[in-house]
């Protein structure tokens, strides 16, 4: 569904979706797509807010000459300058040559290096507004969320934020583009999938751009991903605002790698035993078959973590070192940890998970056990009472 979508009688979406690319960024999988949302401004003056990856130029111009019906385009307005919203940015260029092109200044810099942009660029300071007519804009810069250029663009009639990737995520607009129209349910999931794998790691500047919306009167959220909330536009912004302080809700994640099954033997052994400990919310994912993506939105979602992993080489398992890395890397915390450790001759996944923990400041949960070879009845043993005490530990407030 790529045809422009009535927001007010002068607003309009005018974005695209993606069921094409396979991996967002090159890493992230799509199985639901993705969508790359714009949006366009009909007043005495007119406005595009944000555009879109290049391969979708076509379907977007089209948007937008509908809308425009024969008016010129008197604006672009770049929220975010990552190339999967500014590919489109030349073309709508040479389509509208008098165009200005409104940013901040690390906006022109982007623009600059990426496409060779040094034209038509109208650079805006933090606070600063756009008059079209009935509609005024004013600009948020809010860096860092995710990239240096990143700002959002409140629109102050109608109480639009238009927010570049703030509040986005994955899922593709295939029938509805509203909270009302399609399941948010789906879509808070892979909301979350979104901000855990790309804007997790900066959730302090993401606390820091929420407290500047406090004294707005926000009716719409409209976001450069997924779903435009007109409903109930406060949800998502409580969403990122507890995701980004690291709420957490009861539940396990078993995070395990086995390449000949004794490891998964103990990761089995626990899972029961959380279950016998009434908890009811466990996932259990193998590194070896499950992209990191879909491990790391759980783990965003459930305090408790158990990392199952036999030595290689010495070390961590390498799909099970990446995880880790990858969670050391986001800064994550508020976690409750159990680490569970197979080796046939020298250890050496123990000491990296370990140190992990540490310097993550995750609270390791006892106890930890580590088996030679083939686990016997005092690790099931083990397993049994780090369940017991994983199932306390996730009722408590993490310490
Ligand atoms: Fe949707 Fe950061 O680009």
């Amino acid at each position: 569904m790529d045809k422009p979508v009535s927001l007010t009688n002068d607003i309009f979406w005018v974005g695209v979706n993606d069921h094409k690319t396979e991996l967002f960024e090159a890493i992230w999988p799509l199985p639901h797509g993705v969508s790359y949302n714009a949006y366009l401004i009909r007043d005495v003056k007119t406005a595009v807010i944000d555009a879109v990856k290049n391969d979708f130029a076509e379907t977007y111009l089209s948007g937008i000459r509908e809308v425009l019906g024969g008016k010129p385009l008197d604006y672009l307005i770049i929220n975010h300058m990552e190339p999967d919203h500014s590919g489109a940015v030349g073309k709508l260029l040479e389509t509208y040559p008098q165009m200005r092109i409104v940013g901040n200044a690390r906006t022109a810099e982007f623009l600059l290096h990426f496409y060779g942009i040094g034209r038509n660029v109208t650079v805006i300071k933090d606070n600063d507004t756009l008059a079209l007519g009935r509609h005024t804009i004013r600009f948020l810069l809010a860096p860092m969320v995710h990239w240096p250029e990143t700002m959002l663009s409140y629109e102050e009639q109608a109480n639009i934020l238009f927010s570049g990737d703030a509040f986005g995520g994955f899922g593709a607009l295939d029938a509805g583009i509203f909270d009302d129209e399609v399941d948010v349910h789906f879509f808070e999931d892979e909301t979350r999938r979104y901000f855990s794998n790309i804007v997790g790691k900066y959730s302090a500047m993401v606390q820091k751009a929420i407290a500047r919306l406090a004294g707005l009167d926000i009716a719409v959220v409209a976001s450069t991903h997924g779903p435009v909330y007109r409903r109930n536009p406060r949800h998502i912004i409580e969403l990122y605002s507890s995701w980004s302080r690291y709420k957490t809700q009861e539940g396990v994640v078993v995070v395990c790698a086995s390449m000949y099954g004794n490891t998964r033997r103990m990761a089995d052994a626990l899972a029961r035993g959380l279950s016998e400990e009434n908890v009811r919310e466990i996932r259990a994912h193998d590194v070896s078959t499950t992209h990191l993506s879909f491990i790391i939105n759980d783990i965003w979602r459930f305090k408790g973590i158990v990392f199952a992993a036999p030595t290689y080489n010495g070390r961590l398992f390498p799909l099970m070192e990446s995880v880790v890395e990858f969670l050391e890397n986001e800064n994550i915390k508020n976690h409750v940890v159990g680490l569970i450790e197979c080796h046939a001759w020298s250890g050496g996944a123990l000491p990296v998970m370990e140190a992990f923990a540490e310097k993550s400041g995750l609270e390791v949960i006892r106890p930890v056990i580590s088996a030679r070879c083939s686990p016997t009845e005092a690790e099931f043993n083990a397993c049994r009472a780090l369940a017991a005490n994983m199932a306390q530990a996730l009722r408590l407030p993490v310490a």
